[in-house]
């Protein structure tokens, strides 16, 4: 028997775990694409400057409060961006604030705005402490920034050279893994202890490394981690449906004007909060398993970040819905996931 096709889904209220919206005029424009479909984000910092202190993050929070639609309601869930000069009484004040949910690990140079990061873990040892003292979670940019390693293997070893000790050496430190994108991160993650999580984006669910090459360089699906070939996506898929509690939504929307992009040295980034639901949607559909995203998309982030689930709901309607070819802004063009193209589900009302 097979099973009938579903055409309308309900699902509580979705949250974004990893989600970048900068500042100023495109953080006007893009924070009404998530807020229409998700109740909170947790809001990377990695501002220019970076958002390295709770009073940083105040000031950050404020503005997002400010950008926010007449009658909008979403709460941005702040984090800290973890240099080497962070100190551990920093840590006490963001536990203290109650809207710092988090402290962002980016190797020093690993991605977009990564030059303040961390060159050295054993610099921020103290720190980790404290975290783990008074539990705030540190989310990870697990790659590698070694020139000599292949820039497709980053992220398998920065688990072997770094995550793995990390985990062990602060047993009680809760961590995200963020946007994994390898068989082997997704293998870390279930293997580790319960403090251990990995958010999933869309894009690395639907899509593999041919498509930055199909048919010329295609720049708008170039992203950091680089996305990888088959049997990767293959087993993030496979995470995502797992049901185990381990992996959640974080779209890892991330703005870049066209320009930038589309450039002799582009920009790592694709934006995809204009239709983030809809895009998990379809890579659950296509794996069989559309019963398994309310718990990926709205329960497992909540209960690993221990804070409510939300209690409405929203509804997704099986539709075929064009994505425009370009949006703006910011005051810029921006090309997101799919311009031109459509996606399968609409999001209703
Ligand atoms: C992100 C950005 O543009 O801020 N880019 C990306 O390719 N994912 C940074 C990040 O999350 O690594
Ligand atoms: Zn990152
Ligand atoms: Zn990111």
């Amino acid at each position: 028997m097979s099973t009938p096709r579903t055409d309308r889904l309900t699902l509580t209220r979705p949250d974004d775990w990893h989600l970048h919206l900068r500042d100023g005029a495109m953080l006007r424009d893009v924070l009404p694409d998530t807020a229409r479909q998700m109740a909170r984000a947790i809001v990377m910092p990695n501002l220019v400057p970076p958002v390295v202190t709770t009073a940083d993050a105040a000031a950050y929070r404020e503005r997002i409060l400010a950008a926010l639609p007449e009658g909008a309601r979403f709460e941005p869930l702040m984090t800290l961006y973890l240099t080497e000069a962070t100190a551990p009484d920093e840590i006490l004040r963001a536990k203290d604030s109650g809207f710092v949910h988090g402290v962002k690990l980016y190797p020093a140079n690993a991605t977009t705005n990564s030059h303040a990061g961390v060159a050295d873990l054993r610099r921020v040892h103290a720190v980790l402490e404290a975290m783990q003292r008074v539990d705030l979670p540190l989310l990870v940019h697990g790659e590698v920034t070694d020139p000599d390693v292949d820039v497709f293997d980053r992220e398998a070893v920065f688990i072997e050279r770094h995550l793995d000790r990390l985990v062990r050496d602060f047993p009680a430190l809760r961590v995200v893994l963020e946007h994994v994108t390898t068989r082997e991160g997704a293998q870390f993650v279930l293997d580790a202890p319960a403090t251990v999580a990995g958010t999933l984006t869309a894009h690395h669910l639907l899509l593999n490394r041919n498509a930055i090459f199909a048919g010329g360089l295609r720049p708008h699906h170039y992203c950091l981690p680089v996305l990888k070939r088959e049997l990767h996506r293959q087993a993030l898929v496979k995470a995502a449906i797992s049901g185990g509690g381990k992996f959640f939504l974080g779209t890892d929307s991330a703005p870049h004007p066209k320009h930038a992009k589309e450039s002799s040295c582009g920009c790592a980034g694709i934006y995809t909060a204009h239709a983030a639901i809809e895009l998990y949607a379809e890579a659950f559909d296509a794996a069989g398993a559309l019963d398994r995203l309310e718990g990926f998309a709205s329960h497992n982030g909540p209960d690993f970040y221990r804070l409510p689930r939300n209690t409405d709901r929203i509804e997704l309607v099986r539709e075929a819905t064009p994505v425009p070819p370009v949006m703006s802004k910011g005051g810029q063009e921006l090309v997101p996931l799919r311009a031109g193209e459509t996606v399968a589900w609409r999001l209703a009302g």
